[in-house]
């Protein structure tokens, strides 16, 4: 039976990950950093090891026998060549023959993000590659801004009237599962995208029918901003994000592609579906 190691696997992505292979006929291997606590969420049949990007000695059980890896980098992993690279020649040496990587839309044309460097380790290491470049996650909006829609009916945003080509993580995932468990897709990009691209103002009109109350669209500025998210993530974390709101705001993040649909055989999820199926998520209690 297949085997593949999912990194991230308590993550965004990675748990959509782990629940999709787990309905192919493959051993799951989820790489965590606790693995009691993961061992409470994932289904009995889920391996789940020790596995930690800061610590070495945990890579050679976690890549032990595994045909492929889902690739995720940790978001505050800013050192790639120092941890992530030379996890992926560990696991070239033990056999790994396929790593599915979570990369970032535009990540080929700009050398500075640490996805960059990322995707040109992978194609020169001894391992089969495909890239997720992977548009905003819709699921952004259930995360760091769910506190402002559901206790302020605010969409807190410095993105202006720029558009977005959102993604839904359930999809990224299946194509993730796919490229791991069809063949066809080594040494592939595929930029993955929702369906539409929608400005925050549309979002915001998408949330206040799915949830029947009005929730505003308010764009703040880049400080006032900042000084809100400070208070919910490391200073670091609010830079960045200032950064993609940046682009969004200034219309580089709206191209739709159609990679997803291609690959899955049906279109990807829209912002509705997306608002729909988590109206518990954004109820105010
Ligand atoms: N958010 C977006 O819109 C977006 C768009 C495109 C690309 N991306 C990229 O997607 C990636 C993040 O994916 P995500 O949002 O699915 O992840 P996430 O929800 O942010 O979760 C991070 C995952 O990394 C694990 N992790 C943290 N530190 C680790 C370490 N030292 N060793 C091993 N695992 C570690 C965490 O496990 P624990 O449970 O142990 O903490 C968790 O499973 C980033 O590279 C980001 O740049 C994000």
């Amino acid at each position: 039976m297949r085997r593949v190691l999912v990194t991230g696997a308590t993550g965004t992505v990675g748990n959509h990950v782990v629940s999709q292979l787990h309905e192919e006929a493959v051993h799951v291997r989820a790489g965590v950093r606790d693995v009691s606590r993961a061992r409470d969420r994932f289904e009995h049949d889920i391996e789940c090891v020790h596995f930690d990007f800061y610590k070495p000695e945990t890579w050679g059980r976690a890549f032990e026998d595994v045909d492929a890896l889902f690739l995720v980098r940790p978001p505050s992993m800013s050192r790639v060549g120092r941890h992530l690279a030379p996890a992926i020649d560990a696991a070239a040496r033990v056999g790994v023959a396929h790593v599915v990587y979570l990369s970032v839309l535009g990540a080929e044309k700009n050398p500075l993000l640490p996805h960059h460097r990322v995707e040109d380790h992978l194609r020169t290491a001894d391992v089969a590659y495909t890239f997720l470049r992977a548009s905003f996650f819709m699921q952004n909006l259930a995360g760091v801004h769910r506190a402002d829609i559901v206790e302020r009916d605010e969409l807190f945003v410095p993105a202006g009237d720029g558009q977005t080509s959102f993604v839904d993580a359930r999809d990224i995932a299946a194509v993730g599962v796919a490229a791991l468990v069809e063949s066809g897709h080594e040494n592939r990009a595929y930029d993955v995208t929702g369906p539409e691209a929608l400005s925050y103002h549309e979002v915001a009109n998408i949330f206040s029918a799915a949830l029947d109350r009005d929730i505003e669209y308010v764009r703040p500025g880049a400080i006032e901003f900042a000084i809100r998210m400070r208070r919910r993530v490391p200073m670091p974390l609010v830079v960045v994000m200032l950064g993609i709101y940046t682009t969004a705001r200034l219309g580089l993040a709206k191209r739709v592609t159609t990679d997803a649909e291609r690959v899955l055989g049906r279109p990807p999820r829209t912002m509705r579906e997306f608002v729909e199926d988590n109206v518990d998520v954004f109820r105010r209690d």
